[in-house]
């Protein structure tokens, strides 16, 4: 848990230590798209602990035994560009979930949300979905895609972020109190232009080499 009830802030030494990496200019963006997703990947793990179970039969090579599977199928949904990182990381532990997309960037004067794409598996209300953006900053691409989920009729919904502002966490708790946050780091602040303190700059720019 954390100062806001509805993030968990995921804490591993190995995780400091990649934090540290993204964190530093002069990571290569080659590096930065390593660490990108094994990061995602712990808070991927640490976010599906929860997700319920049925019942199941397994033939091994000797017998048949009771086993067990994930009771909803598993979708990934990246706010385009920067979310993208965290896709290829996660897809390597869960490789069966479904992928949709939206794209939105921030008007970078007004920093409210602009929505330019959006694709989502067809089934997507009764899967666990989890969505995805490396950086939480004011809150407003997070809350247009949550409303945007909710609006398709998504019941399961988590959102998985690398870096969080507490403005940001804010922002999602009083919108969408009932969406779970995990984050890697709870920063400080935002400047006068949005961007999270301290932060790693431009997290698309970064992982994309732009
Ligand atoms: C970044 C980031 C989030 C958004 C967060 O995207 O990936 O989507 O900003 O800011 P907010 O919490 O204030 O809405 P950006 O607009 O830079 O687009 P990009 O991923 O295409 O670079
Ligand atoms: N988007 C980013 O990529 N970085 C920030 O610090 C804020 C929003």
């Amino acid at each position: 848990m954390s100062a806001f009830p509805n993030l968990t802030v995921v804490n591993h030494p190995l995780l400091h230590d990649k934090l540290r990496g993204i964190r530093d200019k002069h990571t290569h963006f080659a590096k930065f798209r390593r660490l990108i997703e094994a990061i995602s990947q712990a808070l991927f793990w640490e976010a599906s602990r929860d997700l319920p179970l049925a019942p199941a039969e397994v033939e091994t090579p000797l017998e048949t035994t009771a086993a067990q599977k994930l009771a909803r199928p598993i979708a990934l949904v990246p706010i385009l560009r920067a979310g993208l990182g965290m896709v290829n990381g996660i897809l390597q532990i869960a490789p069966q979930a479904h992928v949709g997309m939206l794209g939105m960037y921030r008007n970078e004067e007004t920093l409210q949300p602009v929505d330019y794409y959006r694709r989502f598996p067809p089934g997507i209300e009764t899967m666990d979905v989890f969505l995805l953006d490396p950086m939480l900053a004011t809150g407003g691409s997070a809350v247009a895609a949550v409303d945007k989920l909710k609006t398709t009729g998504v019941q399961h919904l988590k959102m998985l972020a690398i870096i969080a502002a507490p403005e940001g966490v804010q922002a999602v708790l009083e919108a969408h109190p009932d969406v779970p946050i995990f984050a890697a780091a709870l920063d400080r602040q935002l400047n006068d232009k949005g961007y999270i303190l301290p932060g790693l700059g431009d997290a698309g720019d970064r992982y994309f080499g732009t």
